[in-house]
């Protein structure tokens, strides 16, 4: 068993955005009950004795958070490196400063397009010019800024105007992520999926714009795994490098392993290590003895390790079966019928996006317990 080397802190789920796409979990309500400050300060500190050298502080929108400058202060003091992923909303002038003060890394901002308005009516809210100038901010202030755009059906035309708008505020670094189907994406799986004939011409104007802007920023095409002959390495494997702690302390490998049957383990009843090299949510999955066939014998079990656990889950029903992406699965016809949806037919028969409920909500944060 390795040490985590990446820690996904979900501060909270409350958002201002109302994403068609969100991966978070539909049942939102039983993630109220927050951390506390002391207790996220301590998951900190029990992450770093664990070996985690990377901390990602994430949502929900993080800002929503009155003690997010407590938390990087913190983490920044144990030596993490800390990146902050948000929407922007909340990341005023002088919030970046006291975030660049605490020792903030890295700033990731989502935006939903390049165009003003079909970036607020997928975002479901008016929220792009607030982007543009938090980027502002960002690079102002001598941060390194990626810029993410999870791509799907209503926006996959759009990469190269994207790309443009990434050069135009000075990105280092372009996050072109297809929609991964879980959460509130999976009930609008059918809205989102992108035809072939969009994925390939986005794919094309990717690999042209890396080759044009090589030296000056990184373009990442996070590929749409439906399209794929296999699975993707999801978290470079099952409790292997990387471990996410949810808005009330409940502990996973992954950010959507909280759909999945397994016995919860928490932070409020025990320690991280413990959690991490004994818990049954961990151990569950954790290397390769778990496999049914065709994985167990296929010489690809130590470079995908079986695809994505959560995705074997939703599709059949039993997260122990081969990740149905792969094209070996006894259960591939499950992805091949909804690629062959998303291949027929015209537009006009697409099924309407249904926007995630927004949670903005009152931050509840309190010092302790
Ligand atoms: Fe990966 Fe299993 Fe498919 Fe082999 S059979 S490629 S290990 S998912
Ligand atoms: Fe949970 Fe892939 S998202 S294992």
């Amino acid at each position: 068993m390795d040490s985590p080397f990446g820690l996904l802190a979900e501060l909270t789920y409350r958002c201002p955005l109302a994403c068609p796409y969100c991966s978070n979990p539909l049942n939102l309500a039983d993630y109220q009950d927050e951390l506390t400050t002391d207790e996220w300060l301590r998951v900190l500190t029990e992450a770093e004795d664990l070996g985690v050298l990377q901390c990602h502080l994430s949502g929900g929108e993080p800002l929503l958070r009155r003690d997010l400058v407590e938390l990087v202060a913190h983490a920044h003091a144990l030596g993490l490196y800390t990146n902050l992923i948000t929407s922007a909303l909340g990341f005023s002038r002088r919030k970046a400063e006291e975030l660049r003060a605490a020792g903030l890394d890295h700033v990731q901002i989502s935006i939903q397009a390049d165009e003003p308005a079909v970036s607020d009516r997928i975002a479901g809210i008016t929220s792009f010019r607030r982007k543009i100038e938090a980027m502002g901010v960002v690079k102002e202030l001598g941060w390194p800024l990626t810029m993410n755009v999870v791509l799907h059906r209503h926006n996959i035309d759009r990469v190269a105007d994207v790309l443009a708008l990434a050069e135009e505020v000075g990105a280092d670094r372009v996050e072109l992520a297809n929609t991964q189907y879980y959460g509130w994406a999976w009930r609008n799986r059918a809205a989102l999926l992108p035809s072939r004939a969009q994925l390939e011409a986005a794919e094309a104007v990717a690999r042209a714009a890396g080759e044009r802007l090589r030296d000056r920023m990184d373009i990442i095409y996070v590929i749409p795994d439906y399209y794929s002959r296999y699975p993707k390495p999801c978290m470079g494997g099952w409790a292997s490098r990387q471990l996410t702690v949810t808005p009330n302390g409940d502990v996973l490998p992954c950010p959507a392993a909280q759909s999945l049957p397994l016995p919860r383990a928490s932070v409020r009843e025990d320690s991280l290590e413990r959690i991490w090299a004994e818990s049954p949510v961990m151990t569950a999955f954790r290397g390769t003895d778990w496999m049914p066939e065709p994985c167990r014998s296929c010489p690809r079990r130590e470079v995908d390790f079986g695809g994505c656990r959560c995705q074997a889950f939703l599709l059949t029903g039993d997260a122990a079966r081969t990740d149905p992406v792969c094209h070996l699965s006894p259960d591939h016809d499950l992805v091949a019928k909804a690629v062959e949806a998303a291949n027929a037919g015209s537009r006009d028969d697409d099924p309407p996006l249904v926007p995630r409920p927004h949670r903005p909500g009152p931050p509840p944060v309190a010092r302790s317990r």
